[in-house]
């Protein structure tokens, strides 16, 4: 997935190199999109950005155009990283009191995401304790400062308050992402999580299900995403809400499960955490079934697709690169699990005792043992969440031995 950046222009006389500067973050594979505040159209023209960016231009609050191709709270949420380039002292003295009376400002203050500053103004102005309140406040609250240097000003004066040039502004930008990279192993990954289990129609108000919570596949989902994977949850029926920071999808059905996966792919990870109904209803009936005085009505099953196996047997990139199931057994816990690996092609199974005396279904606490190829490892019991994030740990280090 290529990374997002949005670009902040700001009215400085430095404002030229921000056409420079979007032309090399482009030839990094970054994606980058423009706002230019009014001030910041007196440097640089709407046109030579979107030229270079090809992408529009942002940079009307009140523009309907704008809000219905892209609301400003989303413009500021889509980029890994903003970069107000340059920061007049007006635009940092906005930041930290937030304001918000314009785009640029309003992106700045709705955004969840990481900004960087690169400062351009006079000597004087650069030196005022206003402007160093300012950034104070502003590196307090996490934004990052490019610069400035010290250098002969548009101005005619000399000092501190040159806009770094476009080498220095790239280096930060590299080492912000070399930063993120190690925070987030996954970042750019494709993963499809199922959770959840399935409920299979018997007429329009019966059906058949199973214990799961979810609680598992859930938590697996979501320790993914915490690791940066762009992560989808395929979820059967249960109680939990949608996790944050990723995509859920809801199915009823092991055919809707099926279906949404496929849909899915290609992706780079699968883990198939649902606890799917291994039979349907042969025909469903319209009509509630009605009780009768004669024999009670015999429920005729056909076998439902194995997921897994699916995903597992499918060929060239869309074979996930790592397969990843769980066995729910209630005895031979290991012996069953290997066993099950190899008869579903699934790369890693994760095996774990559900018998009612384990407590595991609906419970908070999972024993697990991991079968790959190697062998098989056991985890002392922890919580699913901890598990969860033991799995996404063993992901990451699948991708960094690859
Ligand atoms: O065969 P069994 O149901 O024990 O296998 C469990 C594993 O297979 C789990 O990972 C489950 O998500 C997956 N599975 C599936 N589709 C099915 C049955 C099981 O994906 N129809």
């Amino acid at each position: 997935m290529r990374k997002r950046v949005l670009l902040i222009i700001s009215g400085g006389i430095a404002a030229y190199r921000s056409l420079e500067l979007i032309r090399r973050l482009r030839e990094r594979g970054l994606s980058v999109r423009c706002i230019l505040t009014k001030s910041g159209s007196n440097f640089v023209t709407p046109l030579s950005l979107s030229a270079l960016s090809e992408d529009r231009v942002y940079s009307d609050l009140f523009s309907l155009t704008d809000e219905a191709e892209m609301g400003h709270i989303q413009l500021s949420r889509d980029a890994d990283l903003l970069i107000v380039v340059p920061a007049t002292a007006n635009i940092l003295a906005k930041m930290a009191a937030g304001i918000s009376d314009d785009l640029a400002t309003t992106a700045l203050l709705a955004t969840d995401k990481p900004v960087m500053v690169v400062p351009s103004m006079n000597v004087r102005m650069w030196e005022h304790a206003a402007t160093q309140a300012n950034l104070q406040t502003l590196v307090a609250r996490g934004v990052v400062p490019v610069g400035p240097v010290e250098g002969a000003m548009a101005c005619g004066e000399f000092g501190a308050g040159r806009m770094s040039e476009v080498p220095e502004i790239l280096e930060a930008v590299d080492a912000f992402f070399a930063e993120k990279a190690n925070e987030l192993p996954l970042l750019g990954r494709r993963v499809l999580v199922t959770s959840g289990p399935t409920h299979e129609e018997i007429d329009p108000v019966r059906f058949i299900a199973n214990r799961s919570s979810g609680k598992q596949g859930h938590a697996v989902a979501q320790a993914l995403a915490a690791l940066g994977a762009d992560t989808t949850l395929i979820s059967g029926p249960v109680s939990l809400p949608d996790p944050e920071g990723l995509r859920t999808v809801h199915v009823q059905t092991a055919l809707e499960m099926l279906l949404a996966c496929k849909t899915q792919l290609p992706v780079d990870v699968a883990v198939c955490a649902a606890a799917v109904a291994d039979w349907r209803i042969a025909e469903t009936s319209v009509q509630k079934i009605k009780k009768s005085s004669d024999q009670p009505p015999s429920l005729n099953l056909t076998e439902n697709p194995d997921i897994l196996a699916t995903l597992a047997q499918r060929t060239g990139n869309k074979r996930p690169g790592l397969v990843v199931g769980f066995a729910a057994e209630t005895e031979n816990v290991i012996e069953n699990a290997v066993k099950k690996r190899d008869e579903k092609g699934c790369d890693w199974i994760l095996a774990n005792d559900v018998s009612p005396s384990s407590g595991t279904f609906g419970g908070d606490e999972n024993s697990l043992h991991l079968a790959h190829g190697e062998g098989v490892e056991s985890w002392e019991r922890m919580t699913k969440t901890d598990a969860a994030q033991k799995l996404a740990r063993r992901v990451c280090d699948f991708f960094e031995a690859a």
